[in-house]
């Protein structure tokens, strides 16, 4: 009880944006509780019901004054599609003071610009959480500009541990964070998809081969962590020569399975860097 006591987090936190990422970190942050409903304000473009839902659900504030929010709010959390950014930004020019700490979400928006957007040289911090978030399971990178102190920071790593685990990096490395931990949902759904596939194909009933390759999945990610072994010493353990084992991994080989791997995650870190070129 004390424990929790200690660890709150005072002041008032403003949310810009109502979407998925923002309802993940309200049920994380409220869940863990780092900080009271009543410290929460929530605003958004338009969508009134989608506000109502939010305070029903969680008790916090809801406004449609988001000038209310950016002025009022010690931490400010910037959540909105990266293409409405410029817009919902720049409308808030002047309103946010250089003793407030903002906290970005938006995929591919340099601290930089943000800073630009609203016109203040303010503490920027960057993240990059993933959709694993919803369950609490996001792995997220988290980048500083030169105004945020260590104490931001280690704030900013608090909320964001809510909702998964946190890795500061510099804010360049964010588009590998984006194409490796980011877009890595997506490739995991993906060999899901092709496992799950196989096992109906082989004649399996498919909810079977479903359940069968997720505990398969969520098994061998605990073995990784819990062992710490090297994936590639596990791998070799469970491989005996001329095995059923050792007979798929040469069929993935020779579809060059590492090779594309690579260049995925490769490629996702070029696209968000192109990405992020278009808002600069
Ligand atoms: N979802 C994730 O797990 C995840 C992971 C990593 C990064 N992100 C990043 O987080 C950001 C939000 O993603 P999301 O999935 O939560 O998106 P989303 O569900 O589409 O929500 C976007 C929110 O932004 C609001 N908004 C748009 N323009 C606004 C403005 N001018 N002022 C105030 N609010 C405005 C929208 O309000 P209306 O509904 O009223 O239009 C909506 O509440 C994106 O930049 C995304 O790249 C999300």
């Amino acid at each position: 009880m004390n424990e929790q006591r200690a660890c709150s987090i005072e002041g008032r936190i403003g949310f810009l944006g109502a979407g998925s990422i923002v309802e993940a970190m309200l049920a994380g942050i409220l869940k863990k509780q780092l900080v009271a409903p009543d410290q929460i304000c929530v605003t958004n473009r338009s969508n009134s019901e989608r506000l109502a839902l939010l305070a029903q659900t969680y008790g916090v504030r809801t406004t449609h004054d988001k000038w209310e929010v950016a002025r009022s709010s010690d931490i400010l959390i910037l959540a909105m599609k990266p293409k409405d950014s410029a817009e919902a930004l720049k409308e808030l020019a002047g309103s946010v003071k250089s003793s407030q700490l903002v906290i970005s979400v938006i995929a591919g928006v340099s601290t930089s610009l943000i800073g630009e957007w609203l016109g203040v040289d303010c503490p920027i911090i960057r993240t990059m959480p993933n959709t694993s978030s919803a369950v609490g399971l996001s792995a997220t990178g988290l980048a500083a500009n030169e105004f945020a102190s260590k104490e931001q920071l280690a704030l900013a790593t608090r909320l964001f541990e809510a909702i998964g685990t946190v890795y500061t990096v510099a804010e360049e490395e964010l588009d590998i964070i984006t194409g490796l931990s980011g877009s890595g949902p997506a490739y995991i759904y993906y060999l899901v998809e092709a496992m799950m596939g196989a096992g109906a194909t082989a004649g399996l009933d498919r909810e079977m081969a479903r359940q069968l390759t997720l505990q398969t999945v969520l098994g061998a990610a605990h073995m990784l962590m819990e062992t710490r072994e090297e994936p590639a010493l596990l791998r070799k353990k469970v491989t005996s020569p001329g095995g059923t084992t050792q007979a798929g991994l040469e069929v993935l080989e020779s579809y060059q399975f590492q090779k594309a791997v690579k260049s995925a995650i490769l490629r996702a870190t070029e696209r968000s860097r192109e990405m992020g070129a278009q808002y600069r």
